[in-house]
């Protein structure tokens, strides 16, 4: 990828479908609950709406063109593998992340308590300072299908500067 631009900035979104029998792995931290996200990977929301964030700041496509869902390599896979191949991908396009903005929608449970490990397994990851991760949460105030526990969402912004 290249264009003559210093920066350039990507968006990613994600849902998945919450179940019983899974783990709820957020930013490849599995927070303690009595369900999980549905997928054919972790279904780590999070992580996925960064990786494609990346992915479109770089404008080198979306998360199933690199790690289709049919393929059985992803099979219970690790979305933080995604997200630092991604990030190996932007490098080699000639961009490193400047910063990371991030909401996961999801009714319950609270995730607050979590901010702080979440925000270190995903700077790890990406190899980047924990200053420049951020992320958020919030509720959907019982409306919609994540109000009513039925999925959780996450929304991602990221920023990546030109080496
Ligand atoms: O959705 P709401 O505005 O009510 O969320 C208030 C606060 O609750 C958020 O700013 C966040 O700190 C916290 N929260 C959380 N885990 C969630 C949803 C919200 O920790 N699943
Ligand atoms: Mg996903």
């Amino acid at each position: 990828m290249s264009g003559r631009h210093q920066i350039r900035i990507g968006q990613g979104w994600d849902v998945h479908r919450i179940v019983s029998g899974r783990p709820l792995i957020i930013g490849g931290i599995t927070i303690p609950w009595d369900a999980g996200l549905e997928g054919h990977s972790d279904a780590d929301v999070l992580s996925h709406a960064i990786t494609d964030a990346i992915l479109g700041a770089v404008g080198l496509g979306d998360i199933g063109m690199h790690f289709p869902d049919t393929d059985p390599r992803w099979k219970g896979a690790d979305s933080l593998v995604f997200l630092r191949h991604v990030c190996e991908l932007a490098g080699e396009a000639g961009y490193v992340v400047v910063n990371v903005d991030s909401t996961v929608i999801l009714e319950r449970p609270k995730l607050k308590d979590f901010r702080l490990p979440i925000r270190e397994s995903l700077a790890k990851t990406m190899r980047v300072e924990l200053g420049q991760v951020s992320v958020k949460f919030k509720t959907a105030e019982r409306v919609g299908p994540v109000g009513e526990g039925k999925s959780a969402e996450s929304q991602a912004v990221v920023l990546l500067e030109r080496i």
